[in-house]
């Protein structure tokens, strides 16, 4: 009995050991910014305040009134659906990355794009109640705190799988496209398993963010949660010279 006690700690320790190994991979904000303070990225304002580039999180959240620009995507989609909508940049960009994907004998679908406050608070509050809060918000985010309530992610699935939200989207030959191309046309995979201590979500492979393919480029070779990228970009901004905005000085 002893034995089993003493592997099954030793199995504990390995464990652990190898979940610290994977977040000790992570680079911090201020190891990116002493390698590199001046990315070519496009910075034309705070990162904070650029709507394109916008952290939304389990720690910020968007008003309850906030219904960014839209415009329906008429895109493939899941069977019974109905016709998803998103920021009009975001799904010029999603329209082209869809053809690509084509072009290379690959088809999507969507599964869901925007999602007002309302909505979200309908789908969380279902999932709390058939799973319990712990586990139900590590995979639905709280009303205000869905990125899809900015219209700048989507949910993207196909056939094989039935169109299923399921971590096994990253085994087909269409989530493997989406994994290696989503960057060229500006979205990020936003929720990946190794990252779950800082993003607070179990892996989503099929949960793509737009950012603009500069950004997403360097988040992607980067490979870092988009937490530890806006802190990264933050201290790129603020590094910069900045001109006094107009009747901030003292007036004598
Ligand atoms: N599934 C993601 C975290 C959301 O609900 O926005
Ligand atoms: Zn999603």
């Amino acid at each position: 009995m002893k034995r089993v006690y003493c592997l099954i700690g030793c199995l504990l320790i390995l464990l652990t050991a190898a979940h610290c190994a994977a977040d000790e991979k992570l680079p911090t904000a201020e190891e990116l910014f002493a390698q590199n303070p001046a990315p070519d990225v496009p910075l034309t304002c705070d990162p904070r305040m650029d709507p394109l580039l916008v952290l939304v999180n389990k720690e910020v959240g968007l008003p309850s009134a906030y219904i960014p620009e839209l415009t329906d995507l008429n895109l493939p989609h899941k069977p019974g659906v109905a016709t998803q909508q998103m920021r009009p940049v975001t799904a010029e960009a999603l329209g082209r990355l869809f053809k690509a994907a084509e072009a290379d004998g690959i088809k999507l679908g969507v599964v869901s794009g925007y999602r007002s406050y309302g909505t979200q608070k309908s789908i969380h509050a279902k999932k709390v109640a058939q799973r319990g809060k712990a586990t139900a918000e590590l995979t639905s985010a709280p009303p205000g705190k869905s990125e899809h309530q900015l219209g700048l992610a989507v949910d993207v699935s196909c056939a094989s799988i039935n169109y299923r939200l399921n971590a096994i989207f990253s085994k087909t030959e269409e989530g493997q496209w989406v994994e290696e191309h989503c960057a060229e046309y500006g979205f990020i995979i936003r929720y990946r398993a190794e990252w779950q201590r800082v993003t607070g979500y179990k892996v989503e492979p099929w949960h793509i963010r737009y950012v603009g393919p500069e950004h997403a480029r360097l988040v992607t070779s980067l490979n870092i949660p988009y937490e530890i990228y806006m802190d990264y970009l933050k201290l790129c901004w603020d590094s910069r010279p900045h001109l006094p905005v107009s009747g901030s000085t003292a007036q004598p």
